[in-house]
């Protein structure tokens, strides 16, 4: 037997139902929706310049074996960062790297339809009781960088990860849902990234890197060389030596994205520098990386609306 109640609450919840629908409609028709600016929001005209300054669309991301061999400058360059500890013919590696990997000119699809959000979820201590596992996980693409774990840590990180952006001294296993994005610092970071998956006898490079790694070979995305010199000339100005994996992060996905939402930048409420999963303080005074500039660079681009930044508080 049905209550009356319950037969009342039902006309309620088909009628809310269809008013939501309703409105959906008329404001999507007259554009509202558009308004809300989820996607490609209109930048004023101060933040458009600085982006424009800045930002190159033209510039390789991704290697492939048409675009791999190196111009001499930025070979030059590139091999100056580490140390060419390992003497290739790198014409040789290119071609044995797509033999082994897709080679692809990936995410060139971008227009003025497409409307790809992103999370770049970097591995700051403000992560942690951020509740921001559901927002993040409700992204297109989820990209994680280095050791930065999941597991245990959903509700304020989430769970899924399509993009993980390593390097050998920084690989962890990943699940074959997850593209690995290798970030080559070196000629050796090439061979390596080839031999975890075949021979898998380099177990060293100036530290001990693990031989052979979990990951599926038929989502290995590599990084241009340029790609990461183009960032260290347009974007840091040619401040610190190289710039640090979060900041390729987040340029990287102002390049592949078409929204990007950026989490677990920064220090915390009390001004502390830690990972969200383990307790060592975070040293940015020296080193390789211009942290302070990019620092400052991440938060220009959050004031000009072009990412949002949730710094978790
Ligand atoms: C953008 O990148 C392309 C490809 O590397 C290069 O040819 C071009 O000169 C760059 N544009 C600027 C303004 O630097
Ligand atoms: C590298 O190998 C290619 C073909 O395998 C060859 O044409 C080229 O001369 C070599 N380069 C060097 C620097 O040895
Ligand atoms: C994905 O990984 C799981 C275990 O982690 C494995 O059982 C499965 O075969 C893999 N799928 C593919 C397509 O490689």
């Amino acid at each position: 037997m049905i209550s009356k109640s319950k037969i009342i609450l039902q006309i309620i919840v088909i009628a809310s139902v269809a008013l939501s629908i309703f409105l959906y409609y008329q404001l999507s028709i007259r554009g509202f929706l558009d308004d809300w600016c989820s996607c490609k929001c209109e930048m004023d005209s101060e933040a458009n310049l600085w982006q424009s300054e800045r930002y190159n669309r033209s510039t390789h991301v991704f290697m492939n074996s048409k675009n791999g061999v190196l111009d001499f400058e930025t070979f030059d360059w590139w091999t100056s960062l580490q140390g060419a500890s390992t003497v290739a013919n790198f014409t040789d590696l290119v071609e044995d790297l797509f033999s082994h990997f897709p080679d692809k000119d990936h995410y060139s699809d971008s227009s003025s339809s497409r409307c790809r959000s992103c999370a770049v979820v970097g591995n700051s201590g403000n992560l942690i009781g951020s509740h921001y596992g559901a927002l993040i996980d409700s992204n297109d693409f989820i990209i994680r960088m280095n050791q930065g774990p999941t597991a245990g840590f959903e509700r304020d990180v989430g769970s899924i990860t399509t993009h993980r952006l390593i390097y050998p001294e920084s690989a962890v296993d990943m699940d074959n849902n997850t593209h690995l994005v290798m970030v080559p610092f070196k000629i050796l970071d090439l061979q390596w990234l080839i031999s975890i998956f075949t021979t898998k006898h380099i177990d060293q490079t100036y530290m001990y890197v693990k031989p052979s790694l979990k990951a599926d070979k038929n989502k290995v995305l590599i990084l241009h060389p340029a790609f990461i010199k183009y960032i260290y000339e347009s974007w840091l100005q040619r401040q610190g030596r190289y710039p640090s994996t979060g900041f390729i992060s987040v340029v990287f996905a102002l390049h592949i994205c078409d929204e990007v939402n950026v989490f677990g930048f920064g220090a915390t409420r009390d001004n502390a520098w830690h990972h969200y999963f383990d307790n060592f303080a975070i040293n940015f005074n020296g080193g390789p990386h211009p942290g302070e500039y990019e620092r400052n660079i991440i938060t220009e681009l959050h004031q000009k609306k072009i990412i949002m930044m949730y710094k978790g508080w």
